[in-house]
């Protein structure tokens, strides 16, 4: 039986503040005092040197906890003349361990194809950085029944690209387009039978991979629905971005994880 540590990943987008990460911390060193769930905390990269700074300074309090720092995007290409863009050598430089690829939001407004979340992909592990690959269906792929679809080709694309081995070093999150900002989550049935799909499709060309590979869920985690969500046995946490700007109900999410 794979052990899979539940984390629970805060995906702030374009949101919070120094203050923010502060005053997350001041509760962490309080709440967070074991290791049976990873926190993970994806500020925007300015805001990096901050969190960096706050899990320095609060060490002694965090022992024996997990809390460790994403970001939310990285270029596919390793330097050079990219105007705005950030590397995975500079996220590894700022103290990231896992950088989100892939998101809906990217996926639809920065016309990020499959094909270039592949090649990010391969960037982030390049520079030693765990990728958070997300996948989802849209509303309507889902009214016609093409879930599986739309799932598969989004990580048969980058199993390609990168093999099937590649995914020893990686997380999914499942994240219905419909449900991602909405106030909609899946139902834990619904997100379960996605969970299950991803994993036998990774299983099929590797049974490890798809025993240990983490998937998390996201798309309006809060703490009235996360328990539920989190105690289905193919979810091994969640990907939150609403609820993470809000550092109580962040960390009951992570209570939650670490009790599931
Ligand atoms: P949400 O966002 O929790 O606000 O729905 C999740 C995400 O986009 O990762």
């Amino acid at each position: 039986m794979a052990l899979r540590r539940p984390m629970v990943a805060g995906n702030w987008k374009m949101n919070g503040s120094a203050e923010l990460a502060q005053d997350l911390f001041s509760k962490f060193a309080r709440k967070i005092k074991d290791d049976s769930a990873e926190v993970v905390l994806c500020p925007p990269v300015i805001y990096l040197e901050s969190v960096k700074r706050l899990m320095e300074e609060n060490k002694e309090a965090l022992s024996g906890s997990l809390v460790r720092m994403g970001a939310q995007n990285l270029s596919q290409h390793q330097f050079g003349a990219y105007t705005g863009e950030v590397s995975g050598q500079m996220l590894a430089d700022a103290g990231c361990r896992y950088v989100i690829i892939g998101h809906s939001e990217r996926r639809r407004m920065y016309g990020e194809t499959s094909d270039i979340v592949a090649d990010k992909f391969a960037a982030a592990q390049r520079h030693g950085l765990t990728p958070i690959l997300c996948v989802g269906e849209s509303g309507p792929a889902r009214e016609a029944r093409r879930t599986f679809e739309v799932i598969a080709e989004e990580l048969d694309v980058v199993i390609e690209k990168n093999g099937t081995m590649a995914f020893d070093n990686a997380i999914i999150a499942y994240e219905p387009l419909w449900a991602v900002g909405t106030g909609k989550s899946a139902t834990p049935e619904q997100a379960q039978e996605v969970h299950a799909f991803i994993r036998k499709r990774l299983s099929e060309v590797s049974p490890y991979i798809g025993e240990n590979i983490r998937i998390l869920y996201g798309g309006s985690v809060t703490p009235a629905n996360a328990a539920d969500i989190f105690a289905q046995p193919d979810v091994d946490g969640g990907l939150i971005g609403g609820a993470s700007l809000n550092s109580a109900e962040f960390l009951t999410l992570c209570s939650i994880a670490m009790s599931a």
